[in-house]
């Protein structure tokens, strides 16, 4: 009885309590931390837009960032650039400190703008530390520097590098070689010191956030740390002896401060660009940087441009030739995006041409165009014969032969779709080109990428640099054909007798090592070389298990029924050599 009282009440009481109490408003949330954005650039016109296209799309709130910008010692547009996106940017951000100075444009003793002299050094350390007291000063809770060719193309990187709560910690980022923003060792002296780890982490065998000696180019300080309150850049320690270069003065203030810097490969965070040599000038800088823009857009997250900064339009041309062709699957838009951005980068104007796509013939529309397979044509590693993708890319490329010789153009050059672009390209062909043209080289095509079969070295082209004969080779990624090369092709009839592409230029070249496929071409004197080292990759490797080959992964040509795959293709990338830098993992193709 007692007890049915007592619950009575309650209820009464609790009732009460609901409607009478006024409404209360939740508690409002923490604002995030407040964080300072140092920028120090110097001739950075280049990576500039693409830079601040990166810190402004980082999606942390611009009202709790400020931003501390110098620059100085500049012969290029770098000040310009910075002053028009500063000035848009003043009302989104908490603060703005701007520091430019025109004069000089040189350090004393440098042998160029590339150069590092100490009194280049000791001013950088001066930069870094006037921000680091302009931070404290105004009580933010963390510094970012990052390095005006460090383009952070995660938009979550502050979120992501404040989560591990590291007193000093650098995001990893990715250049186009082995060069990264850390170190796993240090010499006695202070020197960089190669470790079994660098390269794990660095290919992400290895991930997670590491305790390294070194980081650099883009570290983010939590100023609320004790620790923090202790380093500095300048002046160096009373006890430093090591070189005097601003990351390691830094890194030795960390070591002396008892404060532990920390690297973290967790994700994709952005990349850098590999600095240039001392003796290079802005311009090596900017082929360099376009080079590393390709390989954002290859591995994602992709680079994009300022939306608040003007961009000089760029001045496309081609090379010399009278037409260079893209040739692209119309349903492939990813692979035909990729491909005119970077050739609007390398300023390399191409015609898209739409491949045919041998997926929407079936093989009565195959007959009608004429097509018959060579005799004895059998594929010994898959163990089939054509395939409709096959089909449609030797069709692709003869129309364009077609095309040159009804147009009478003089030369040409081929890249299909999918393929990698060496640094510094266009500068290294159109020399190429320069120099067959004066030791009149009677030259039919010239392979910029493809795969050697044979492992024997090929003979080197006399006076011309980097030119090889070709010996017998798969793919046709990429190549110069000239007027002759193409009649030659065409006379040889080969749409009624087909075989895939590939296997018909080696042919054509008299280096096919089938006798049999050779006897239906009688006229295979194609002059054939092959630019060494390629200009062209593949953008997939061995073992992706994202490569997909739209040639053959397909059906046969004469049965819609039988589907093929490229398992026990002999032309897949297996036993090529994967390029240096960024691809040595396995990468997706996040575009
Ligand atoms: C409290 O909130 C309820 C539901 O939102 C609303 O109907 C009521 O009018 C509010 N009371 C007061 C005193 O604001
Ligand atoms: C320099 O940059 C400014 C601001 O982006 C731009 O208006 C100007 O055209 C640029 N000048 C050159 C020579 O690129
Ligand atoms: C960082 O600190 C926050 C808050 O104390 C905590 O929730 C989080 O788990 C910490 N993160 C790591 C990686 O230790
Ligand atoms: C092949 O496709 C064409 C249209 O492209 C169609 O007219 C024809 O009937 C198809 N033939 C077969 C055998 O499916």
């Amino acid at each position: 009885m007692l007890s049915w009282i007592i619950n009575v009440c309650t209820i009464l009481a609790v009732a009460q309590c609901y409607f009478t109490e006024e409404n209360y408003t939740e508690e409002s949330k923490m604002q995030p931390p407040t964080v300072v954005i140092a920028i120090i650039a110097r001739n950075a016109a280049h990576s500039l837009p693409y830079y601040l296209g990166a810190l402004e799309r980082l999606n942390y709130p611009k009202e709790r960032i400020s931003i501390w910008a110098a620059t100085d010692h500049n012969t290029d547009n770098t000040t310009a650039i910075l002053r028009e996106w500063l000035t848009v940017m003043q009302t989104q951000y908490h603060y703005i400190e701007w520091r430019p100075s025109d004069k000089p444009t040189s350090y004393v003793g440098e042998l160029g703008p590339k150069h590092w002299t100490n009194g280049r050094y000791e001013y950088v350390m001066k930069l870094k530390q006037a921000a680091l007291n302009f931070a404290k000063k105004r009580w933010a809770d963390y510094i970012l520097y990052s390095d005006t060719d460090n383009i952070l193309t995660n938009p979550n990187t502050l979120h992501l590098l404040m989560a591990e709560n590291k007193s000093v910690i650098a995001p990893m980022l990715d250049s186009q070689s082995a060069y990264s923003n850390y170190w796993c060792g240090i010499t006695p002296q202070g020197y960089y010191r190669r470790t079994a780890e660098y390269f794990p982490t660095k290919q992400r065998q290895r991930l997670g956030c590491y305790p390294v000696p070194m980081v650099h180019s883009t570290i983010l300080l939590d100023l609320r740390k004790g620790g923090t309150k202790k380093v500095s850049f300048h002046p160096p320690h009373k006890d430093y002896s090591w070189p005097f270069d601003d990351i390691i003065v830094f890194a030795f203030s960390c070591r002396i401060s008892e404060v532990q810097m920390y690297l973290c490969n967790k994700e994709r965070y952005g990349y850098l660009n590999v600095p240039a040599k001392p003796h290079q000038t802005v311009e090596d800088d900017r082929i360099n940087f376009v080079h590393l823009y390709l390989e954002s857009l290859i591995h994602g997250p992709p680079m994009y441009l300022s939306r608040y900064v003007h961009v000089p339009p760029k001045q496309s041309d081609l090379m010399g030739f009278d037409e260079i062709y893209l040739i692209n699957l119309r349903r492939r838009q990813d692979r035909r995006d990729r491909m005119l951005w970077s050739l609007y980068e390398l300023e390399i104007d191409a015609k898209v041409v739409d491949a045919v796509d041998g997926a929407a013939l079936n093989s009565s529309d195959i007959k009608i165009l004429g097509v018959d397979l060579l005799p004895g044509y059998y594929d010994p590693f898959s163990g089939r014969t054509l395939t409709k993708g096959e089909v449609g890319c030797f069709l692709s490329h003869y129309y364009i032969w077609k095309e040159m010789v009804d147009m009478q153009l003089d030369k040409a050059l081929i890249f299909e779709d999918d393929v990698r672009f060496q640094a510094n390209i266009k500068r290294r062909l159109m020399r190429l080109m320069e120099e067959v043209e004066q030791v009149e080289l009677d030259w039919d095509i010239i392979y910029l990428g493809r795969k050697k079969v044979n492992l024997e070295e090929e003979v080197a082209v006399e006076n011309v640099r980097n030119l090889v004969y070709a010996d017998y080779s798969y793919w046709t990624l990429s190549y110069a054909i000239s007027l002759q090369g193409a009649q030659k092709l065409l006379n040889a009839e080969p749409i009624s007798k087909m075989l895939p592409v590939d296997e018909f230029l080696p042919i054509m070249y008299d280096k096919h090592p089938n006798e049999d496929y050779k006897s239906h071409f009688p006229n295979r004197n194609l002059m054939a070389y092959s630019t060494h080292p390629l200009l062209v990759q593949p953008c997939h490797y061995a073992g992706d298990p994202e490569w997909v080959s739209d040639t053959e992964t397909s059906t046969l040509w004469d049965d819609d029924n039988v589907r093929t795959d490229w398992r026990g293709s002999h032309k897949t990338l297996k036993g090529s050599q994967p390029p240096a830098g960024l691809q040595s993992a396995t990468y997706k193709d996040e575009l």
